[in-house]
């Protein structure tokens, strides 16, 4: 048996989160470093287009995503990493797609109904501010994954739904025209935790409560410390399961260390103790990599050179796998 190709896409708006990072940039930089895994994993610049029309925060945000990446120790001669308007088979693929996919399909994708949903709520018309990107999204989503032929995607809950209209439509091209299309199948890794935010909820750029992941030692030390806990005193004993200080411990901490945070609870451990201790912590795990990043954005051509030779690698695949679409749909050269 070959390799498992697994490819997954990051979304190039705001700036990488402490959530992010547990979440699925660690856990993705050790896939890239896997022998055994053939990784595939890049920018979703178009994707960004969907829901952000600001061209700075989309060009910046490419930069920084592309920089903490590389900076953690992303393996790009394993992994392949590009970015998706590098790869001009996506579109292309994208629209032969999007003759294909049923409308009625995409009427049930979760963020388009939620579009429409807060519309009628709030009076509007049902497509006030909806525009086409969003509309067909899983279609892009779909060219994304199916033009590499990649097996596992790894996501979050929010995007499974569009790993299986991916397969939907993979299913349906495979029947219809030729047997080209890898059905691929979404990944949620339930041993990989969601973060809370400083308010307690999920950490989330949506909800503003976000501990940013290269902020500087100064920042993420305040950061950490606005935290919200309750009003117990030092020497009463905290609840570790009902805390987020406890809970970003133990997405860094060894299981030992858990234990030992989770005894320091039983004992009332001050607050200010305990987040002291989880900024050493963190900041252990993160400083080195922050050093790289910082280097790194002052040094974009190294940036741009990768994200190169990542896009040359996967146009590898690309164009290969776009001849046979072209053939299979009948667009091919007069003979
Ligand atoms: N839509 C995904 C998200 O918002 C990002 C993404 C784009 C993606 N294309 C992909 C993820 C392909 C997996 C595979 O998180």
């Amino acid at each position: 048996m070959g390799k498992q190709r697994v490819l997954t896409g990051i979304t190039t708006t705001g700036t990488p989160h402490l959530g992010n990072y547990v979440g699925a940039i660690r856990p993705a930089i050790a896939a890239s470093r896997d022998p055994s895994q053939d990784s595939f994993f890049f920018l979703a610049d178009y994707h960004a287009l969907i829901k952000c029309h600001d061209p700075q925060l989309v060009q910046r945000s490419s930069k920084e995503i592309a920089a903490t990446w590389l900076a953690l120790g992303l393996d790009t001669d394993n992994a392949v990493f590009y970015r998706q308007s590098d790869i001009p088979e996506i579109t292309e693929l994208t629209w032969i797609l999007s003759c294909n996919a049923a409308k009625g399909l995409m009427n049930r994708a979760h963020a388009y109904k939620a579009a429409v949903q807060a519309n009628e709520e709030a009076g509007e018309d049902p497509d006030h501010a909806i525009t086409m990107g969003l509309f067909s999204y899983p279609v892009l989503m779909a060219a994304d994954i199916l033009l590499f032929n990649a097996q596992k995607i790894p996501v979050g809950r929010d995007q499974i739904q569009h790993v299986e209209m991916a397969r939907d439509i993979a299913q349906r091209f495979n029947h219809n025209f030729a047997d080209v299309f890898t059905l691929p199948e979404a990944v949620v890794g339930d041993d990989v935790a969601v973060l809370q935010g400083l308010d307690g909820r999920k950490m989330s750029k949506s909800y503003n409560n976000t501990i940013a992941l290269f902020q500087g030692e100064k920042q993420l030390r305040k950061s950490i410390n606005k935290i919200k806990t309750n009003l117990l005193e030092p020497g009463e004993p905290k609840d570790p399961d009902d805390s987020t200080v406890f809970q970003v411990w133990a997405a860094f901490a060894s299981s030992e260390a858990c234990q030992q945070m989770r005894s320091e609870f039983e004992n009332g451990i001050a607050w200010g103790e305990a987040k002291k201790q989880l900024f050493e912590l963190v900041n252990d795990e993160l400083a080195e990599a922050r050093n790289n990043y910082n280097r790194l954005l002052d040094d974009p051509g190294y940036i741009e050179s990768t994200l190169q030779k990542g896009a040359e690698r996967a146009r590898e695949h690309s164009a290969t796998l776009m001849r046979k679409v072209r053939s299979a749909v009948g667009i091919s050269a007069i003979h």
